[in-house]
């Protein structure tokens, strides 16, 4: 198949992102933080960055895979979901710790459904064919697939499936239509994608370091404590850090400071276990930015 170079070499960088929705807004904060700064003028279809020469092109999520392995944009950001969906040739360069959802087959709460066996032959409604059809083939199951691009949850209630699989992020939607998870069939989340021959590669790992950078701080958070220096080891164990924790002198011979990387969703239970052996002065610093 031809791809989508020509006068790609002298063309910007272009990072396709999502035009609406909950992750539009997620994904210009993250870009916003990792210095990709862009104004989006009222439903344009590009943007460029300020301080540096990259435009941004808004797309729909789900088109995200397909137009970076046709290089129409060298980098894409979307659901993980949709990248294996898509079933497409790219390179998944980052995982950016938001949009955690998972995929599953749910069936109604009444129904006397204990395992996907129980649908032989039976109908199940999905935006995720592709996935949907291995992972039952998988499990020797063959049912008769509704395809669907939205409102999967309400196709039980339609009487157009038996069982349906979809997105989960709170369960609400599942809760509001009566359906409960019958199995998990994948989790995933928010990913920068790469087109595979990307004209300015140099431009394109920036991106990715920036980023990760960003996904880093984000996900991590400094801890500053003094500890008893006979509680020293123990105290490592508690704070390993990214790499290993420092550990600097104190005046008082018998103590000494500690800094550490913790996870930010452990700092609670952390600080609590800290102090149990002894440590004080026990400080949480944000990091805004990093690269390690
Ligand atoms: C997604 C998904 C579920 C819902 C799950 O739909 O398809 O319906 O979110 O979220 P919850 O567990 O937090 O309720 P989306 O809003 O993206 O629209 P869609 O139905 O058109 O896919």
């Amino acid at each position: 198949m031809k791809k989508l170079r020509s006068g790609s070499a002298e063309r910007m960088l272009r990072i396709g992102i999502p035009s609406k929705g909950r992750l539009s807004e997620v994904v210009a904060d993250l870009l916003h933080d990792a210095g990709l700064s862009f104004r989006r003028i009222s439903r344009s279809l590009f943007a460029r960055c300020r301080d540096v020469p990259v435009e941004i092109v808004f797309l729909r999520t789900d088109d995200i895979p397909i137009l970076t392995a046709e290089g129409a944009i060298d980098l894409g950001i979307t659901g993980a979901d949709l990248v294996a969906e898509g079933r497409v040739d790219l390179i998944e360069r980052l995982s950016l710790g938001v949009g955690g959802c998972r995929l599953a087959l749910c069936v109604p709460d009444d129904a006397e459904i204990t395992s996907p066996e129980n649908l032989q032959g039976r109908r199940v409604a999905t935006s995720f064919p592709k996935i949907t059809q291995d992972w039952l083939a998988q499990h020797g199951v063959e049912v008769h697939l509704v395809e669907l691009s939205g409102s999967v949850e309400i196709m039980v209630s339609l009487g157009v499936a038996d069982a349906v699989v979809d997105l989960v992020e709170t369960g609400s939607t599942l809760a509001a239509n009566r359906l409960r998870v019958l199995e998990e069939i994948g989790c995933y989340e928010t990913v920068l994608v790469q087109n595979k021959s990307v004209a300015d590669a140099d431009m394109a790992d920036r991106i990715v370091r920036r980023l990760q950078g960003v996904v880093i701080a984000r996900t991590w958070t400094l801890l500053e404590y003094n500890v008893p220096r006979d509680r020293l080891a123990e105290a490592e164990d508690i704070t390993p850090g990214f790499n290993s924790p420092t550990v600097s002198a104190l005046e008082e011979n018998s103590w000494c400071s500690v800094r550490a990387m913790v996870r930010r969703n452990e700092t609670h239970k952390i600080m609590e276990r800290l102090e149990s052996i002894g440590a004080s002065a026990i400080i949480e610093t944000d990091i805004s930015n990093c690269r390690l």
